[in-house]
């Protein structure tokens, strides 16, 4: 598996054609060079298939002296029958992959170009055409004819067998002996073998279970299969054995017992016999018990293994919205439609407790509502806190897996609550009479391909969904698409680095699980009975039958969120005063007077700081309480600036800015009126005081202009603010703090350059002086140094985040 995943071809291109038409000329241009260098060498089979694809550069190292046995499908990519053919040898795949040690499939495209030359050595002219390499076969080798007229998986599959049987030497080291065994071989076995079962399987001269089982169990350790003939009558008499097939198992005690099965059949002992107490699969540590749990942060909390959590789904969003999403600074495009739909899905169809459901349906309404091309994440991040402090509305924060915990902590956990997450909703969406089949299942493909943080991942499921998901016609086929998909996928990965041992892939519902979804055809086949699966899908998944075990409570996830909410006010409060404070150091520049009334001002200041704690504190809940009405409104009305504003929006979204400045500016006006007044009775003629008034008046209207369209930044030195605000904090807070402004970072510059300009403006028209202005350049560069290595750290943070983004 891993070696196929290293493989992983560039077929995959990411097209999801329905967007297209959005976007530019160009990059439709970019699109198409993309995509037709794939489509030349696109084969009928995908890495996603259990078929190994050959081409020049692998073609040695699989057919030459391999330890397995090969057959290798030799096709055209443009021949009705190889096309027609290409699902039974790949459902031939899927069914024998177990085998694979022993005997594995191969398949080249001889139509392509670079293929022919090896196409033609081995003399293939008629497509397609199965040969068979033995193993260690030699350099020269051309393969035997292997005769694939039958399109029934099971024919092949024991045409196989029958090649494997008649095997030269030397034989697959894998593959275990397959002939039939005797009553002197088992009287003996457990003296030569360490195994602890020995499964019988009693059957017919013609039938191949035995074979096939022997396969099957062929990579798992603790246990060996023979198959003992019908004709074998020492043995058949002595256990008694009526039926056939029917599976026993022996144990070194020397007790025989029969292998309790729903129906006698391969699937049904494969199943059961993988499963025994003490069988393993080979090269896998065996599975620890629950409770011994390794990690020792996170104990181990029991659950039911048939139920689902809603610990597991809040845990997934949490995970999806504030981790997943977050790597992504700027949403847009086909990105942005993934996420609306998604978004929409959610407020629709998830079924969470209230308050849950109150955040994602004001997340919901915020994003359809926005116009833009363009949202940046931190916008969503503080719908997703909830900082507007709408009443019992939070998304619970961090993980608390349950019925997706892992034995380790890279296993399971979010990929598995992803899945948990769709079934779930494909079910509410039949439930509560959705009206667009595909509605939940092209939500969760265009996540999966947008944010899905396992691309390879992501391109296997988009590689699904474009092969079948338009057949989706109904809702019920919808929840029996994803349920067949994801069984798909499972078998693809067992046996896999990532798969769980406590948590073994199997087709699912197990029989344990769901007896009566299983059943076999005619001819012994294992069949799902897809109308008890259905059934069971939807009360399985159903919204009432999922536990709330182990949910964090309530009023609990609100404290905290009021608390959060708190401290970050808090934390603007600071960023308030450092604001305030270089402002009125600015004013006290500005200010006409010569050097004694700014000795003064300079006093007062450090007065004021001393003595701010309880004062600025009720100045800070006014303040705070008032902030929380406009804020409340801006989000309401307008959560996104519009697109024209696009450089300055994350930023002044992510700060709040334009009403907290406006009103900290509103009320400073009034104590500078009142200071000018207070040092003109002191040190000023009644000429000069008209001169001041008037141009404080100036200034007033200064601002203004400043503040309803720019960017807000009341006084130009935002950007040095956040520095000192930060010391302020305690560390958690200050790392998010950072993080955010490492979101925004980019229009810094432009801004700062903005208002400096402005500023430097009217400073003039007020009449600086040389000094003055100076000083003022000064700050300027201070802070502009301040925020370019800012910068620089958040990047290379940012950078080593990224990396840590990568799913376990
Ligand atoms: C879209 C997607 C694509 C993925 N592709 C890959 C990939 O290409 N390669 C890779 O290594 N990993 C892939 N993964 C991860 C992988 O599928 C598992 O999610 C992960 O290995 C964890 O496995 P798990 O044992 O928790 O069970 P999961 O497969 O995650 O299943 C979660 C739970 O769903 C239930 N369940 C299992 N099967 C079904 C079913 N057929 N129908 C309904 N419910 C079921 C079970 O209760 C199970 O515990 C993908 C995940 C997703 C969401
Ligand atoms: C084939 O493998 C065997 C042992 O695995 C080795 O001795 C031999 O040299 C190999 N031959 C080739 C042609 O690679
Ligand atoms: C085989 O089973 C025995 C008994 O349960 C166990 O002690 C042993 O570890 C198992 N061996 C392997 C390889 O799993
Ligand atoms: C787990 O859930 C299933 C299905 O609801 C139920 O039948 C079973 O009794 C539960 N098991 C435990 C241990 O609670």
């Amino acid at each position: 598996m891993a070696r196929r995943c290293g493989r992983a071809t560039s077929r995959f291109t990411g097209e999801i054609h329905k967007h297209a038409g959005k976007i530019a000329t160009p990059v439709v241009l970019l699109f198409v060079c993309l995509l037709s260098p794939s489509v030349a060498q696109a084969g009928l089979y995908t890495a996603s298939d259990q078929v190994i694809l050959l081409s020049p550069g692998n073609v040695e190292s699989v057919l030459i002296n391999s330890t397995a046995a090969i057959f290798a499908e030799f096709y055209a990519s443009w021949c009705g029958h190889c096309i027609a053919f290409s699902p039974v040898y790949r459902n031939l795949a899927r069914d024998i992959k177990e085998w694979k040690p022993a005997v594995d499939l191969a398949a080249i495209d001889c139509a392509a170009e670079e293929n022919r030359k090896f196409c033609t050595a081995i003399g293939i002219r008629a497509y397609p055409t199965i040969k068979f390499f033995h193993a260690y076969s030699k350099a020269d080798s051309k393969g035997q004819a292997f005769k694939a007229s039958s399109h029934d998986v099971r024919v092949l599959r024991h045409r196989i067998i029958d090649k494997l049987e008649n095997h030269v030497e030397p034989w697959p080291p894998a593959c275990p002996p397959l002939e039939p065994t005797s009553q002197a071989e088992i009287d003996s076995f457990f003296e030569t073998n360490n195994v602890q079962y020995l499964a019988l399987i009693f059957e017919d001269t013609k039938s191949y279970i035995g074979r096939e089982v022997t396969l099957d169990l062929l990579q798992f350790e603790n246990v060996t299969v023979r198959r003992v003939l019908k004709t074998e009558d020492g043995l058949v008499t002595k256990l008694g054995v009526t039926e056939f097939p029917s599976c026993y198992l022996y144990s070194p005690g020397g007790n025989f017992s029969r292998l309790r099965v729903n129906i006698e059949a391969r699937t049904f002992y494969s199943y059961a016999l993988q499963r025994l107490p003490g069988v393993t699969r080979s090269g896998k540590p065996p599975p620890v018990t629950t409770d011994v749990s390794k990690d020792k942060q996170e104990p181990w909390k029991p659950f039911n293994r048939s139920r689902v959590y809603m610990a597991d789904l809040e845990s997934t969003l949490h995970y999806s919205l504030r981790v997943e999403l977050a790597a992504h600074t700027v949403i847009k495009g086909e990105a942005l439609t993934s996420l609306k739909k998604y978004i929409s899905v959610l407020a629709k169809y998830f079924p969470g407790r209230p308050v849950v459901m109150n955040l994602l349906k004001s997340l919901n309404s915020q994003l359809q509502n926005q116009t833009g091309n363009e949202i940046s994440y931190e916008a969503v991040r503080e719908i997703l806190n909830n900082t507007a402090q709408s009443p019992d509305t939070a998304l619970p924060e961090g993980e608390r897996w349950v019925g997706c915990q892992g034995s380790q902590p890279h296993l399971r956990r979010y990929p598995c609550g992803m899945w948990t997450l769709f079934h779930v909703l494909t079910v509410q969406a039949k439930n509560t009479g959705g009206t667009d089949p595909q509605e939940v299942l092209s939500a969760m493909r265009n996540y999966v391909h947008s944010f899905f943080g396992c691309r390879a991942c992501a391109e296997h499921f988009e590689i699904m969904a474009r092969e079948s998901m338009v057949e989706v016609k109904t809702l019920s086929i919808a929840v029996l698409w994803l349920w067949s998909r994801h069984n798909r996928v499972n078998n693809r990965l067992a046996g896999d680095l990532s798969e769980d041992p406590n948590f073994p892939k199997v087709q699912w519902p197990s029989p344990e699980m769901c007896p009566a979804c299983h059943s076999v055809k005619d001819n012994g086949e294992h069949r799902w009975s897809q109308e008890q699966v259905f059934p069971f899908l939807m009360s399985y998944f159903s919204s009432s039958s999922i536990l709330t075990d182990y949910l964090e409570d309530e009023s609990q996830i609100l404290a905290e969120q009021r608390e959060k909410h708190a401290s970050q006010q808090q934390a603007l409060e600071a960023q308030k005063r450092v604001e305030r404070k270089a402002r009125e150091a600015l004013d006290s520049m500005t200010h006409p007077l010569p050097s004694q009334s700014t000795v003064q001002d300079e006093e007062e200041e450090e007065e004021e700081e001393e003595e701010e704690g309880p004062q600025d504190e009720e100045d800070e809940g006014n303040e705070g309480a008032a902030t929380d009405e406009m804020e409340g409104k801006t989000l309401e009305t307008t959560p996104w600036a519009k697109p024209e504003m696009e450089v300055g929006r994350g930023r002044r979204q992510a700060h709040r800015k334009p009403s907290i400045v406006g009103l900290r500016m509103r009320e400073l006006q009034e104590d500078i009126v009142d200071l000018d007044s207070f040092v003109n009775q002191h040190y000023r003629a009644k000429a000069l005081q008209v001169a001041a008034s008037s141009r404080v008046k100036q200034r007033t209207l200064q601002r203004k202009e400043e503040r309803d369209p720019g960017p807000a930044f009341g006084l130009g030195m935002e950007g040095l603010q956040p520095v000192e605000a930060d010391f302020e904090l305690d560390a958690g807070q200050q790392r998010k703090r950072l993080q955010k402004r490492e979101l925004t970072g980019q229009h810094f510059d432009e801004e700062v350059e903005l208002s400096h300009g402005g500023r430097l403006m009217s400073a003039l028209s007020i009449g600086f002086s040389k000094v003055d202005i100076s000083l003022c350049v000064i700050l300027y560069f201070l802070s502009s140094m301040c925020l370019l290595a800012m910068c620089l750290f958040f990047k290379k943070r940012l950078r080593l985040r990224r990396g840590k983004l990568a799913l376990p």
